[in-house]
């Protein structure tokens, strides 16, 4: 297991994480307290520190298994825990959902509470509630911070500018920083590459991708050449209509993309879980993959995604079967126009050793302006 420091931090997390939005059954489609237990022992064991939860995930039992596993193990100062709110705790009661203040300080309460610690290594915003300004939810961070009861901040599933302008808020009025961003990135959705993968690694902040596997898409287990439709078990049949857009992946454009994988991974000997998980590690800018699993031969498969190089030529097909149209403004930063605005001149990026060269996949780490890698 390889370790990276995330954004501008000295925090050393895995580049697999392990997600547990599957410990706990309470939502149909999780793994029991056996299972669960199994697949954190199976990744610990490979070396991995880096676990994610959510006060949401399965009622807050993941984040109650997942704390009493680690005090079992006596692994609180080896691992990183990773734990978010946003989610709504009491019907009727506004402000207990929510990136207001008042919820923030709530939730954190609980989600210690549940995880049997008294700090969280990274606290993070789960969802854009539209209406919270980001001054608001940076000056609750840093305070959260002072306080010692979370070491580091960051934010998922919030469009690009709110992330930015938080950042450059901590930065002017020095509260601690945003150092990650979770989002979902796989082979069928590939959108945050116009603005997060920039964001991320010109800022300081890095990203941690969910649902490498569009949650189970391209697990393999659903295989175009058996048949026209996905049939069989697993979360995405289970939570066929529930309107959740994280798991209203069977549509025909992904339906051709799993159909390349599944070719790309026969040509390489490898499982399509593994050759998906390769694909969005490897992706420019990305920072550690939460991979997650219901039962542990499912993790012991993901966990080999990391030990072989897809050749160039299967590479190309996967990039060219899941791109998605290039939209305004970006399709104006390609070379025609950008041609247009240096007078015809050749103009690169800066020469090779004008800056060092920081580590990338970690998110950038200091120096990391300049260095921000190409996206095809
Ligand atoms: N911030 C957010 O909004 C957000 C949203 C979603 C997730 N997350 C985080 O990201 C983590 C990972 O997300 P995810 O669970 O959606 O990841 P995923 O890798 O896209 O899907 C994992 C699911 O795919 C199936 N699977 C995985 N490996 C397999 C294999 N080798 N063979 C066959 N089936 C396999 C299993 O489900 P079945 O057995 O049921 O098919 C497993 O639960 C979560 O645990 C959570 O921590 C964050």
């Amino acid at each position: 297991m390889e370790y990276y420091t995330l954004g501008r931090t000295g925090l050393k997390v895995s580049r697999l994480a392990l997600g547990t939005m599957t410990f706990g059954d309470d939502w149909g489609w999780g793994a029991d307290d056996a299972a669960s237990r199994q697949i954190f022992d199976a990744y610990v064991e490979a070396g991995g520190n880096f676990f994610d939860t959510a006060d949401l995930y399965t009622n807050g039992r993941s984040e109650e298994m997942l704390g009493r596993y680690v005090a079992d193990a006596g692994l609180r100062d080896r691992v990183v825990i990773a734990t978010k709110f946003s989610y709504n705790a009491e019907p009727g009661n506004p402000n207990a959902g929510g990136n207001g203040r008042k919820n923030i300080l709530r939730a954190v309460e609980g989600s210690l509470k549940r995880l049997g610690t008294d700090y969280i290594d990274l606290y993070i915003l789960h969802t854009w509630d539209r209406v919270t300004p980001v001054e608001e939810v940076m000056r609750t961070f840093d305070d959260l911070v002072r306080s010692g009861k979370v070491r580091h901040v960051g934010l998922s599933d919030v469009p690009a500018w709110y992330a930015s302008r938080g950042q450059a808020i901590a930065e002017h009025r020095g509260y601690e920083p945003l150092s990650a961003l979770q989002l979902e990135y796989n082979l069928t959705e590939r959108s945050i590459e116009d603005e997060f993968v920039d964001l991320g690694t010109r800022h300081g902040m890095g990203v941690m991708v969910w649902s490498p596997l569009a949650s189970g898409l391209l697990s393999g287990k659903y295989k175009p050449s058996q048949g026209a439709q996905p049939e069989g078990e697993g979360r995405l049949i289970t939570t066929a209509g529930s309107g959740n857009p994280a798991f209203e992946k069977f549509t025909d454009r992904n339906w051709a993309i799993v159909a390349e994988l599944e070719k790309v991974a026969n040509a390489l000997g490898r499982s399509m879980a593994q050759v998906a998980v390769n694909w969005i590690a490897n992706r420019p800018g990305i920072a550690s993959v939460l991979i997650g699993a219901t039962k542990v031969h499912q993790l012991q498969d993901n966990l080999l995604a990391l030990d072989f190089d897809i050749p160039g030529d299967l590479l190309d097909r996967l990039n060219a079967v899941s791109a998605l149209p290039k939209r305004f403004p970006y399709s104006f930063f390609g070379p025609e126009l950008q041609g247009m605005l240096n007078g015809g001149a050749t103009v690169g990026d800066k020469p090779a050793g004008y800056a060092p060269r920081i580590i990338t996949r970690g998110g950038g780490t200091g120096v990391g302006a300049d260095d921000v890698p190409d996206t095809d």
